[in-house]
């Protein structure tokens, strides 16, 4: 797989500098096509592990393996020439050690030609994160509902209500004290969204947290309404699009059943007209 050779113009530096200023703008991507249209858009674009369960049917995001994130990160990389990208580590593939984690996270960047990785955890990343930092590796962090940990965690619930809220804030500040440039804040109170915030010096990036949040991030295909096999509350539908595939594609298959697709103008005759024998169809 050969990695994308241009360098997107936004950098971790930027994302970091714009806490406090302007909101933060990041979807997930996993294919060129729709990395072109967020490029302009985005600040950064992030090949989430979510892949596995939008795109790839599986039950959760924990049968992610580091083939598939390099596939699709490749994917969207050629799709990019402005806003940064961000890999998702897959699960299995970082929370053995620091070692681990940097031959997978170089893999990544090596062969994606993505600016950054994400991983999750707190505390328990946070040496981790700063042997990854301190040998070049940009990393953004991930606390709150981590989909990786479900099965610790006994589902997808909100996480840090009352006395539990301590624990998150504890884990955004030891990842940005490890070297994090940004922390994804998923799944937690707003209350305590907007006090992690205010308290770390680092980007926070909700997603189901916070508009007080420093940026935001979506699953697009939740957003485009693409991927209706179920809708978290924090997801708003900008679009409806699932509804309108399945409409064209009932459309063509009515069509084709009826011989009236093709029609005349989609097929080709023995000899081309006189005004399109330069064409070439
Ligand atoms: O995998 C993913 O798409 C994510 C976002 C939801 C933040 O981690």
């Amino acid at each position: 797989m050969s990695a994308n050779t241009s360098t997107p113009a936004i950098t971790a530096g930027d994302i970091l500098a714009q806490k406090g200023k302007t909101p933060i703008v990041s979807l997930t991507a996993y294919t060129t096509p729709m990395a072109q249209m967020m490029d302009a858009h985005c600040d950064f674009v992030l090949v989430g592990d979510s892949v596995g369960m939008v795109l790839h049917g599986l039950p959760s995001t924990l049968g992610v393996t580091m083939e598939m994130m390099i596939l699709h990160g490749a994917a969207v990389a050629r799709g990019l020439s402005r806003a940064m990208l961000v890999i998702d580590m897959p699960f299995g593939s970082y929370e053995e050690g620091p070692q681990q984690a940097f031959g997978n996270a170089a893999r990544l960047m090596r062969e994606t030609g993505c600016a950054a990785v994400k991983l999750e955890g707190g505390v328990e990343m946070a040496e981790t994160i700063r042997f990854l930092v301190e040998r070049g590796i940009p990393v953004m962090a991930h606390v709150g509902l981590t989909p990786q940990s479900i099965n610790t965690l006994g589902g997808y619930k909100v996480q840090g209500r009352d006395a539990a809220g301590a624990a998150v804030l504890e884990g955004a500040h030891a990842v940005a004290d490890a070297g994090a440039f940004a922390v994804v804040l998923e799944k937690v109170p707003q209350k305590l969204a907007d006090e992690i915030t205010a308290a770390v010096p680092i980007p926070t990036i909700g997603i189901g947290a916070s508009a007080g949040c420093d940026g935001q991030v979506l699953v697009v295909d939740d957003m485009l309404g693409l991927f209706t096999a179920f809708k978290p509350k924090f997801v708003k539908r900008y679009g409806n699009l699932g509804v309108e595939a399945e409409a064209a594609i009932a459309d063509y298959a009515a069509e084709v059943r009826a011989r009236s697709f093709p029609a005349p103008e989609h097929v080709f005759a023995d000899q081309p007209a006189p005004d399109q024998t330069a064409s070439k169809g």
